[in-house]
């Protein structure tokens, strides 16, 4: 492996995909600024251009609503190369033409990493940043939160678009009425590694419930379609939170509520457990039933701050049964496919973040060996979206920033021991 060449290909991809102040996930097929995309682009900025970093995140919070949500797609200038472009959402809500549902906040914890590495020119910035991040969660824990737990709206809310999670509460859905309209994704993608036409009828019906309610929280949180209490958004937002709490302490801010999310969010996880399958789990609350998925956000419990011994002995047979792990889903669910998007390929930024959480929690062996095949997944296989567990076929779109940006930032060797 020539690491200096692949650290290069990675800047290269991230200023390629710069738009000027923002970050597309790659060229064609997403064509604006994506939340979580934004946040591990900015992390990945942060190992060779501080202030592109924070312009990054700033651009991000440029398009936060009133109400304190901030958006999944920023839609800075109008691409017809992508939909659901902002006509069909009509979400004018905020200052930016955006879509009308927000993504796993991983905002804050990057944020605090580009500022351990630019304390003194940056905290005038993170003083801009807090209150803002502050506003955000506080959404998330009013609009989104039952009994501790982080639910999603949209299944493109969780970013694992069509995770096996959501087919029982998709189901349930009759998208009477979507009427035609014509999908980009599959002009730039093969079909068979993205969602399918039952899939897309649901999305899109679901936003034009949305928008029916002016995307006003309160008129919608009555009744709501879709509700699924979901892993990646309540680990991440758990340790959001914590990352938020260490950086409103350093500030000499108030902490009193962002800790009393903490406690409530730590309950919201053990809720999640389903001992039945032995394992994290999503939990349709429309029907109180748990979706029965093992899947790679399962194992985001340590990067949240929670042990777990039995996800542990789990993620070994799952690493020894698979070259690239982890699965998004895993290989034993009846639904598993190697190439289709979150219903089994693995994807590197959510590897980057089990691993931080492992090395975190103090199981360095686990999170070496993560770190190893993901970096041979990457260095063998290229910057793609997300790759076949089995052999590491890439697949979905190409040179991928946030796939460069956890390279840079976690995977590659120059990045040294962590
Ligand atoms: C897909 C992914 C989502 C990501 C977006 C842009 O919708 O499922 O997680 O943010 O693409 O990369």
């Amino acid at each position: 492996m020539n690491a200096e060449a692949l650290d290069e290909e990675a800047r290269g991809i991230l200023r390629m995909n710069d738009r000027g102040g923002y970050t597309v996930p790659t060229d064609g097929l997403y064509p604006y600024q994506w939340n979580w995309d934004s946040g591990f682009a900015a992390w990945g900025f942060a190992q060779f251009d501080l202030e592109r970093a924070w312009k990054e995140v700033e651009t991000l919070f440029s398009g936060q609503w009133p109400n304190g949500m901030v958006p999944h797609i920023l839609f800075h200038k109008p691409d017809p190369g992508y939909f659901p472009g902002p006509d069909v959402w009509g979400a004018t809500n905020g200052p930016v033409p955006s879509s009308g549902v927000s993504q796993p906040p991983v905002a804050a914890t990057f944020v605090r990493a580009i500022w351990d590495k630019d304390r003194d020119a940056g905290q005038g910035r993170l003083q801009d940043l807090l209150p803002k991040m502050i506003d955000w969660h506080r959404w998330f824990m009013t609009w989104r939160q039952e009994a501790g737990m982080i639910f999603i709206t949209h299944p493109w809310e969780a970013g694992r678009d069509n995770a096996p999670d959501w087919d029982a509460a998709m189901a349930a859905i009759n998208p009477e009425g979507v009427g035609e309209y014509t999908r980009r994704d599959t002009s730039h993608v093969n079909p068979e590694m993205r969602p399918t036409k039952y899939d897309y009828d649901r999305y899109i019906w679901l936003v034009q419930q949305g928008r029916a309610k002016g995307w006003d929280e309160a008129r919608m949180a009555p009744d709501r379609p879709f509700k699924v209490a979901d892993p990646t958004m309540t680990f991440i937002l758990l340790r959001a939170n914590r990352d938020l709490l260490a950086m409103t302490e350093a500030l000499g801010a108030d902490t009193r509520e962002i800790k009393g999310w903490i406690d409530t969010l730590e309950q919201g996880c053990a809720a999640l457990w389903n001992e039945a399958l032995g394992s994290y789990d999503s939990i349709n609350l429309r029907t109180g039933t748990y979706s029965g998925c093992v899947t790679s956000a399962s194992y985001l419990c340590w990067y949240a701050g929670v042990e777990n011994d039995r996800m542990l002995a789990r993620l070994r047979a799952e690493t020894s049964n698979l070259r690239y792990p982890v699965p998004s889903t895993t290989p034993s669910h009846p639904e598993f496919n190697g190439k289709r998007y979150w219903r089994g390929p693995t994807w590197a930024i959510l590897n980057t973040l089990i691993g931080m959480g492992l090395s975190e929690a103090g199981h360095p062996e686990a999170a070496r060996l993560l770190r190893q095949t993901t970096q041979d997944l990457i260095a063998e296989h290229g910057f793609a979206e997300y790759f076949d567990p089995r052999d590491g076929t890439p697949a979905g779109g190409g040179t991928f920033t946030w796939t460069a940006a956890v390279w840079l930032a976690w995977a590659s060797p120059s990045v040294g021991d962590l």
